[in-house]
């Protein structure tokens, strides 16, 4: 089934790990891509833009951007899709135009609040890949209303859905990801951070002019893995283009990211690191690593003896699900007839498979506005067509620190059995920062619990982890991870055992 290989070419030496012989496990692809974009910057830095993300050009943020949009609200209504329950809120899918000329346009799908939707913020979810779907993993398998039955034909509800204490908008970006699509091809091999955020920019300010009811309402930006990129990124470009006008165009309040990639070196260390502690490696390939690996941005090659160390790691990690090391395996490639009881609390290892099936079927994109212009490749959690990826900052920090300077929320949370990503590389991460402590660690809980714990920078950033979670946190630990954008969403600190029990 879909996805297998890597993308981004050119490079010989597999430094790090490449999934591409996972197969069975589907859920591997989100950071299969990403795997392949660090191998890329670290091998190929030469020709790898990775300076930081300095202002943009202003041109994004003329009035002109803005497309007429009459009518296309009502028009993007679902009215219902195939095999799903009934249901107590409105959803919205379609496309939104983000270059006329080019023929660009971004799709999204809107799940508004189950109940006060009318007061409850609106809140904006990206997945990371490069080149992978939030429809695919955030809406799907992740935090939307509805998942889909191993059938691949119908839908079942998600109690711990973010459209409980939100209007959750998710969007298919950058053009090339799903059913997100470009006229001009070659719009795929010109992809990467900058011209990610510049379009995932325009699509904004034209879809709060097609629902001009959130225009004013307070918006939050939230994503995973490499959308630890899009984020702070995104969030940049509003506060640049709010100063730009000297108004409020996009009310934005905060950013949250989980299991983020923010600093390139960091990350790096942080992931051997896991792997030791966690016993998945030897303490001779720990030694080789730390010993000959130079993860630094100004590093040009790696020696050998780094390489050997970090492909002994690849063959020790290879046959477990490196997103969440102690969960089992998809061993099928295909959806079942009879779909499988379900239940959120338990992640069905295989559910790529039936998503996958689901969204490709005609009757579905019908009723999702989708694929309208019968485009020349099946929809797939990551894109095929995108073939290269241009420009990648090697830090993110700073721009944490500007979101955190202009006083937006910033919260990092971490779901700690995720080593692709891990907890320990966000906090070597943060660390960088250099802030100190506002509100020392401790354990939040649900239903007296302990979900994870945390700890308040001066700034402010919360740290959160999440624990027993992979590096897609709802899909592992729904229930924590809704108490947790809850209690962003609120500006409230995570509850600590005095308050719940
Ligand atoms: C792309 O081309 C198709 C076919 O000509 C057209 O219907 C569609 O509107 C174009 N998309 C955009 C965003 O202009
Ligand atoms: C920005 O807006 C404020 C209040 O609307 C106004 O007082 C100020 O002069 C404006 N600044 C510029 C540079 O236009
Ligand atoms: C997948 O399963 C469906 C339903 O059982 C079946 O119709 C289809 O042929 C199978 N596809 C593959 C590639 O095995
Ligand atoms: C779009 O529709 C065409 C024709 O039905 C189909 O072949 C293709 O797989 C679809 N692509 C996507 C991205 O949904």
């Amino acid at each position: 089934m879909i996805q297998k290989g890597l993308i981004f070419v050119n490079f010989h030496l597999i430094l790090l790990l490449s999934l591409s012989c996972f197969v069975v496990d589907g859920h591997g692809k989100q950071t299969d891509k990403l795997q392949s974009l660090l191998t890329e910057k670290l091998q190929n830095r030469a020709r790898f833009n990775t300076e930081p993300f300095y202002d943009q050009e202003t041109e994004i943020f003329n009035e002109a951007q803005v497309y007429p949009q009459e009518g296309l609200k009502e028009e993007d209504k679902i009215e219902m899709l195939p095999g799903q329950p009934s249901i107590n809120f409105d959803q919205y899918g379609g496309y939104v135009t983000v270059d006329k000329s080019a023929g660009r346009a971004l799709y999204y799908y809107f799940a508004e609040a189950v109940n006060k939707k009318d007061t409850k913020p609106l809140l904006l979810w990206l997945n990371g890949g490069p080149g992978c779907s939030s429809i695919a993993y955030g809406a799907m398998e992740e935090h939307g209303p509805f998942r889909v039955y191993s059938d691949g034909k119908s839908l079942y509800r998600n109690p711990y859905a973010w459209n409980r204490v939100a209007n959750v908008l998710y969007l298919e970006s950058p053009a090339g990801v799903g059913f997100s699509y470009s006229n001009t091809t070659s719009d795929y091999a010109n992809s990467g951070d900058r011209r990610t955020a510049m379009d995932n920019y325009v699509f904004l300010v034209n879809w709060l002019t097609r629902f001009p009811e959130f225009k004013t309402r307070e918006f939050y930006i939230s994503g995973e893995s490499y959308a630890g990129h899009y984020v702070p990124q995104l969030a940049h470009l509003i506060l640049q283009g709010n100063r730009i006008a000297n108004r409020t165009i996009i009310n934005l309040k905060g950013i949250i990211i989980g299991n983020a990639v923010i600093n390139d070196e960091t990350d790096q260390i942080g992931m051997y690191e896991y792997f030791w502690t966690h016993a998945l490696i030897s303490d001779e390939t720990n030694y080789f690593i730390k010993k000959y690996c130079d993860f630094s941005p100004a590093a040009t090659t790696e020696s050998s003896l780094c390489l050997k160390g970090a492909n002994e790691a690849n063959t020790d990690i290879n046959s477990i699900n490196i997103y969440n090391i102690y969960a089992p395996l998809c061993f099928s490639n295909n959806v079942t007839v009879q779909p499988k009881k379900a239940s959120v609390m338990n992640f069905d290892p295989c559910s790529d498979n039936y998503v996958y099936a689901y969204l490709n079927r005609p009757d579905v994109q019908k009723a999702l506005h989708a694929n309208v212009t019968k485009l020349d490749h099946d929809w797939e959690p990551c894109s095929d067509v995108i073939n290269a990826w241009n420009d990648s900052p090697s830090t993110i920090l700073p721009l944490l620190r500007e979101a955190m300077n202009n006083g937006l929320r910033v919260w990092v949370f971490s779901g700690d059995i995720d080593a692709r990503v891990p907890v320990t590389s966000t906090r070597s991460s943060l660390n960088k920062l250099e802030l100190s402590v506002k509100k020392s660690w401790y354990p939040w809980f649900v239903k007296n619990e302990v979900g994870g714990y945390t700890f308040v920078y001066k700034g402010d950033i919360t740290f959160a982890t999440v624990r027993g979670s992979g590096h897609e946190v709802p899909s592992y630990q729904p229930e924590r991870a809704l108490t947790l954008i809850q209690y962003f969403l609120s500006g409230k600190r995570l509850p600590d055992g005095s308050s719940t029990s």
